[in-house]
């Protein structure tokens, strides 16, 4: 299951240390203005090299467009796009089909797979497989901007420091865009530097929280019972790998609400119905209500640690202590924010076309 989708389908394709990661792309509507620069820019943000911050693998993710867009524009057939992978080595792999990395997709895979599958670099569990959901999700929010809708996704948690601020959407992004952790506030992010760093120091790793909001989508997005915009950006969030939780608006904490807290009530501002708080978080019945479409996302601390731990050999079935040698993130979160922000946009394009309003 490689396709995600209905009237705006992303396929993804390639493997970490295979020649290329990407996807192709149906349902961009004909003549949509797509700039590649723009996607480009979205990869850009995915990719690795901020040193002690994200895996010291070298990757440009130039992207190369194969198919579907001409002259600026899409064509109306299958866009098809891709970067090239350079920066491999696999040297460190071969020995995790018999010693599985504790947290790693590893041992269901080989068990499944009958080590057929090409576990170089992770193969199609590593995290270079959402290049191809930021190039999907990069062509979707250009034509989401064109409607008005627009998203946004930061860092507000890593490991124990938590961002305490609300900075308004309308200046966020441009201070997520220049934070290396993707988090809006500059002291904030200084001191998230410093949590990831010191996991690091100590041959360990840490995850975190990365908010996103969705604006100007019109009432009534969502298609009930089973494509509720719940429903659909929770599937394509926990296919992000790394995710263990997703929740909206007042998420879990619902639960030891009041109805008469957790209602969110009308009022009539600027001549339109809108909600006091948010705690639906834009979504009332599977559907848009018109109010931000807000959901957190946890990652787990990255599962591939320098530090000894204690794994099995699959085949002697004897307990060994394995050291993992390969090249890692100590925090997935910074490189996700452009996922969740652009994968999601493909889930809404898609919802927004099925209604009838893209
Ligand atoms: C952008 C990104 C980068 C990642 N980098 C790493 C990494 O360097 N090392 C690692 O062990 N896992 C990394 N992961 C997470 C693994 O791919 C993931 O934990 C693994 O496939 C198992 O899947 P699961 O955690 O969803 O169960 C990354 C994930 C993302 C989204």
């Amino acid at each position: 299951m490689n396709e995600f989708g209905t009237r705006y389908r992303i396929g993804i394709f390639g493997t970490s240390h295979g020649p290329c990661v990407g996807a192709k792309i149906e349902g961009c509507p004909a003549g949509s203005r797509i700039s590649e620069a723009l996607i480009q820019a979205e990869l850009d943000r995915r990719s690795p090299g901020k040193g002690a911050i994200s895996t010291p693998r070298m990757e440009r993710d130039k992207l190369e467009i194969i198919s579907g867009l001409r002259k600026g524009k899409a064509t109306g057939g299958p866009i098809v796009g891709l970067v090239r992978n350079v920066d491999t080595d696999s040297s460190a792999y071969d020995a995790f089909l018999r010693v599985p990395r504790p947290g790693h997709a590893d041992y269901p895979a080989t068990v499944k797979y009958g080590g057929h599958h090409d576990h170089r670099g992770g193969g199609q569990f590593s995290g270079r497989m959402t290049a191809g959901l930021v190039i999907g999700g990069a062509i979707a929010r250009q034509v989401l901007e064109k409607k008005g809708v627009s998203l946004l996704a930061q860092t507000v948690q890593i490991g124990k420091v938590v961002l305490k601020k609300d900075v308004p959407f309308s200046i966020a992004d441009k201070f997520v865009r220049a934070s290396a952790v993707g988090c809006a506030d500059r002291a904030t992010a200084e001191q998230m530097k410093e949590e990831i760093a010191k996991a690091h120091e100590e041959r360990d790793s840490v995850g975190g929280v990365i908010k996103c909001s969705v604006i100007g989508l019109p009432v009534g997005v969502g298609e009930p019972f089973f494509g509720s915009i719940e429903s659909l950006l929770s599937a394509m969030m926990f296919s992000i790998p790394g995710v263990k939780g997703v929740e909206f608006g007042s998420g879990f904490k619902c639960a030891s609400m009041r109805g008469s807290a957790h209602n969110d009530q009308y009022i009539i501002r600027n001549g339109k119905t809108v909600t006091k708080t948010n705690n639906a978080g834009g979504i009332l019945g599977g559907l848009s209500n018109g109010m931000p479409v807000e959901f957190r996302i946890a990652f787990k601390p990255t599962s591939s640690i320098a530090r000894p731990q204690m794994s099995v050999d699959i085949v002697d079935r004897k307990p060994v202590e394995l050291e993992i040698k390969g090249r890692h993130d100590p925090c997935i979160v910074p490189r996700a924010v452009p996922v969740v922000e652009n994968s999601a946009a493909a889930v809404i394009l898609d919802l927004m076309l099925q209604g009838g309003f893209a």
